[in-house]
């Protein structure tokens, strides 16, 4: 087993709760360096997660030999010439999203990854969550011929069938709660809707193929937003995202329809389908790794675990321990380390990305004038 020798660049919220202690878990990865501008925050990680070493200044880091590749954790203040110095000095990049702040920084980051040929790698992690994983598998299936069964009740029989029902409609709602975000979400003039919703736009664009070619918005950048993606075959997607819900409420949902098939996803720990009769109607997923006081699966056992937790919590006199779930974080590291020994396919190629934070862009835009905007090749297709 081949081992990567890794550095974390930015130590933050999302490094220490997620890409450190995946490092760490998984037996192909040596953790190398953190890094952080905030020395005690860069040392404090190196202990904390084992570390060879701690730096403050990533340009010491790229050409080091005991570094084979990098994890980019930083905000959008830091992408373009931190990936490009990497890729020259030929280290691979597994980058957080948004992949750039502005379009000019993105081709920076294409035309290098181009140039070296080293692999970028995109953390739009929601691609590598199993629940997603067997969303995509079912729509997949439909898209290769595989038919509805018929419906109980069925007064169609006689009749053409209309375009409509080979029109894809796929909402994604996020339920979020403003109370468990922290402060820059709400001082950083982009919000959420850029932010955040990169993950989802790029669910949008992977889950139906065809063109975008309008975005409608209504909201505040910052949450509590809808926006209406069109495409050039008539799908729609619609994402839908609040701040006012409860953190522990169940954030993410996924419901698509095509060819009469509905495929939902819950909160990445179900799957329900209907209309594919030689499938199951519902599939459940494991909790994440940190949560394993919840004994039972899906989303009926959800809220009865949550309220068992609560009243234990209660009895211990200490605070509820939060039920997580598997986004896809450690899957799609994983999934990128297998493309860089050669044996699979880039789970989130860079270029991907692109269309992605264009889109993103163009959202922000349609929801700050409050009119429709145009989506057209300069977004989706890559140069
Ligand atoms: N994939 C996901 O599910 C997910 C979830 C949360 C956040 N994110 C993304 O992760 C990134 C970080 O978010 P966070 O919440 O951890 O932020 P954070 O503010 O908690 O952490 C960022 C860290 O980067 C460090 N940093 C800033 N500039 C630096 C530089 N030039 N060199 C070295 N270190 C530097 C800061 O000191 C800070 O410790 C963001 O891009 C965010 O969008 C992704």
């Amino acid at each position: 087993m081949k081992t990567h020798r890794v550095a974390v660049v930015g130590c933050g919220m999302l490094a220490r709760s997620v890409h450190l202690p995946n490092c760490v878990k998984n037996p192909r990865i040596k953790l190398a360096a953190t890094c952080d501008a905030d020395p005690s925050v860069a040392e404090a990680a190196r202990k904390e997660f084992g570390a060879e070493r701690s730096e403050t200044d990533w340009k010491k880091l790229v050409g080091a030999p005991d570094i084979d590749c990098f994890i980019l954790a930083t905000h959008t203040n830091l992408r373009g010439a931190f990936i490009t110095a990497a890729l020259e000095a030929g280290k691979p990049v597994y980058t957080e999203k948004p992949l750039a702040p502005n379009r000019a920084e993105m081709m920076e980051i294409v035309a290098c990854a181009r140039k070296t040929g080293v692999p970028v790698c995109v953390g739009h992690n929601r691609r590598s969550s199993p629940a997603i994983l067997e969303v995509k598998r079912l729509l997949d299936r439909v898209r290769g011929g595989a038919p509805a069964i018929p419906p109980t009740i069925f007064r169609g029989k006689d009749r053409p069938p209309v375009p409509e029902q080979h029109w894809q409609s796929l909402l994604l709602r996020i339920m979020d709660d403003a109370r468990s975000w922290k402060d820059w979400i709400f001082h950083d003039e982009e919000g959420i809707l850029f932010s955040e919703m990169v993950h989802f736009i790029d669910l949008a664009l992977w889950l139906t193929p065809a063109r975008p070619v309008r975005v409608i918005g209504e909201g505040s950048v910052r949450g509590n937003f809808t926006l209406i993606y069109r495409f050039d075959d008539g799908s729609m997607a619609t994402l839908h995202h609040s701040l006012a819900g409860h953190f522990d409420y169940p954030k993410e949902l996924l419901e698509a329809s095509v060819g009469h098939v509905t495929v939902a996803m819950d909160q990445h720990i179900e799957v329900r389908q209907c209309g594919l009769g030689d499938e199951a109607g519902l599939k459940t997923f494991p909790w994440a790794e940190d949560s394993p006081w919840a004994k039972e699966r899906g989303m009926a056992a959800y809220f009865s675990e949550i309220e068992k937790e609560r009243a234990l919590a209660a009895r211990e006199g200490r605070p509820p321990r939060w039920l997580n779930v598997t986004k896809g974080h450690a899957a799609h590291l994983d999934r990128f380390l297998t493309h860089l020994e050669g044996r699979g396919e880039n789970p989130c190629p860079v270029e991907s990305a692109v269309a992605v934070n264009r889109l993103a862009l163009k959202s922000l835009e349609a929801v700050r004038t409050g009119h429709p905007v145009a989506l057209g090749p300069e977004d989706w297709h890559v140069v």
